[in-house]
Order: C-alpha cells, then structure tokens, then sequence
C-alpha cells in the first residue's frame, strides 16, 4: 500500500484543530506549500488541497470537483471551497496552539488564515447529541480500500479526497423531541447503539447506508465535534479514493432521488462545504511531486 497520510486511517484524536486558507492575490504557493511539508507530517497534521490552489499550482487531479450545493426544503447545502485545510491532531491544546502558529508562519507570505475550528472527541466517539458516530466505519483492509486512491502511479497511489462540513447544531430543537423521535431521526437507539429495525426511511442511516447504493458507496468517517462560545456541532470529515461515494451520501440525504430528507435536518444545519485533495506521505513528509514540480 502506498502511504497515505497516516491521521486519515488512526482514530479520531481527543483533540483536533481544523485550519483553512485563501491564496492572496498573487501569492506564490510553492515555496509556502515546501515550507508547510517541513511541519506537517501528516499524522500530526494532515493537509488538504483544494481546487482553487491545484489550478493555481497548473496541476489537474483526476476526480477533483467543486462541492455542489443544494437546497432542500427549508434548508441549504452550502459549498465553501477553500484552498488549502490543515487538520491537527493531538492531546495538547496548547501543542495544537503553537502548531497552528508554526503553520501560520510559513503559509503566511502566500495564504490567508480563513478558519479555525477547535475540536474534541466526546465520550467514546460520540456527536454532542449523544449518538456513536462512525460505527459502520470500515476498518483495516477495506477502509484502505474505501479511501486511499491506487493504481494511478507514483505521487498519486496513497493520495485521498476528502470532504468537509461543518454542522451546527440546534440543541434546543434537539431537546424537544421526545427520546423515540431522536432515535428514530438517526435510526439507531442512543441509549445502545442497536439499529432500530423499523426505523422510518429518512432516518439518517437509513439514508446513508454504505451497502444500499450501486455501487455501494464506503467512506472512512473521521467527524468530531466542535464548539465555540456560543454555537456547537460537528465537523463531518469524510475520506474517499474518489468523492462519489460521499456525493451519493449527501445527494440521498438533501432527497434529491425521492423527496424524503434526512431527519438529520430537523435539528442540524451544514455552514459550510469543501473538497480537498490529501497528497501521499513518502519518508514521513507530505509527497508533493505531482502538485510541486521541481
Ligand atoms: C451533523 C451531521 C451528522 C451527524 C450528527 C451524523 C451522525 C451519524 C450517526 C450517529 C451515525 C450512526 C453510527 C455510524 O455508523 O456512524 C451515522 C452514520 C453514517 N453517516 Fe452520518 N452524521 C452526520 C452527517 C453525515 C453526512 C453529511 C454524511 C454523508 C454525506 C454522513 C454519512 C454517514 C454514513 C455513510 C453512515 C453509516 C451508514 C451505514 O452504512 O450504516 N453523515 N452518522
């Protein structure tokens, strides 16, 4: 197996920052792009690049596409591309601190800080409304299988897509559901995580599940809660060898095939939406050849 970026396969981190950048007008991503390889391990910090910056640095990658977005009823898909992600990984907030500022500097001549998101596992792996989230994930051999890209030659094999959105969350709504109605908006029973055998078909796995589309659409989901002072949710991470197993996902979910939406939407809400394009690791760096030519 070709490396891939060695925090897109490990379990979530109890803590995790999540960092996008704009290229400035006129900004010379190269150099900057070298400079980040310096830091980013991909373990500690996997990278993403977006569309934006791919064009930018004249690279084309087979199966990269904007996000769409969509409108449902009574809610929006929003797509919020961006040119560059950094996803951080730790157990030190003040280590995820300084790595941001280290990142910081050497994107800084070419990159503009758009967003920071600070997040954190919760319980056992839990979305703040309770539920265990990333059960169906597939593990060892076939979450290789469904996210790392193969086959496509050197600088690409152990490269992923991966999508990002961040949700948040309406806890007051949330609450006003009665327990059965919660369970039956995720499709699963919070108290023990059993799959409801008649859960209603817009329930969110339901919705979603992996082995239901043809061809069956498996991705390794890396979500984790955040927050800030006033507002909390969950940052949904998604990693594909392409992005059209999470693009059936969502297309299902807004009903787009049959009119039915997720239940999800009664009491949550995507801000944003980006795909990136996560390069392979060779000897612990970011392997950048296809995007850096030399
Ligand atoms: C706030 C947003 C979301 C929350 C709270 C959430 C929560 C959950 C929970 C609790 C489960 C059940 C346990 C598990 O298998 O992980 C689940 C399953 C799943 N979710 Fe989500 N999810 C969200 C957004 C999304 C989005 C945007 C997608 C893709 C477009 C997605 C795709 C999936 C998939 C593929 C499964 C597994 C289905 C199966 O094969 O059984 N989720 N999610």
């Amino acid at each position: 197996m070709k490396a891939v970026q060695p925090g897109v396969l490990a379990p979530a981190p109890p803590l995790a920052r999540y960092l996008t950048f704009t290229l400035r007008p006129r900004g010379e991503p190269r150099r900057a792009l070298l400079a980040l390889s310096e830091i980013a391990d991909g373990a500690k910090c996997v990278v993403g690049i977006g569309e934006s910056l791919l064009r930018a640095l004249g690279c084309r990658i087979e199966g990269m596409r904007p996000f769409p977005s969509y409108a449902g009823v009574g809610f929006e898909i929003p797509a919020t591309p961006a040119a560059l992600w950094c996803w951080l990984r730790g157990n030190d907030r003040g280590e995820l601190v300084h790595c941001s500022r280290a990142i910081g500097q050497a994107l800084g001549p070419a990159f503009t800080p758009e967003s920071t998101i600070d997040a954190f596992r919760h319980g056992s792996g839990r979305d703040l409304t309770g539920y265990e989230d990333g059960t169906e994930n597939p593990h060892g051999k076939k979450a290789v299988a469904a996210a790392v890209v193969d086959g496509m030659g050197d600088g690409l094999d152990g490269s992923t897509f991966v999508a990002v959105q961040q949700w948040v969350h309406d806890f007051e709504r949330f609450e006003s559901m009665s327990a059965k109605e919660q369970d039956n908006s995720i499709g699963r029973r919070r108290r023990d995580n059993k799959e409801l055998d008649h859960a209603p078909p817009s329930a969110h796995v339901k919705r979603t599940a992996q082995e239901s589309f043809t061809p069956e659409a498996f991705v390794v989901r890396r979500s984790m809660p955040w927050a800030d002072a006033t507002r909390a949710g969950l940052v949904f991470v998604a990693f594909g060898h392409s992005l059209d197993a999470f693009e059936a996902q969502l297309k299902r979910m807004v009903g787009a095939e049959d009119g039915i939406a997720d239940a999800l939407f009664k009491f949550t809400r995507p801000i944003s939406g980006a795909y990136f394009w996560c390069p392979p690791v060779r000897k612990g760096r970011l392997d950048l050849r296809v995007v850096v030519k030399k």
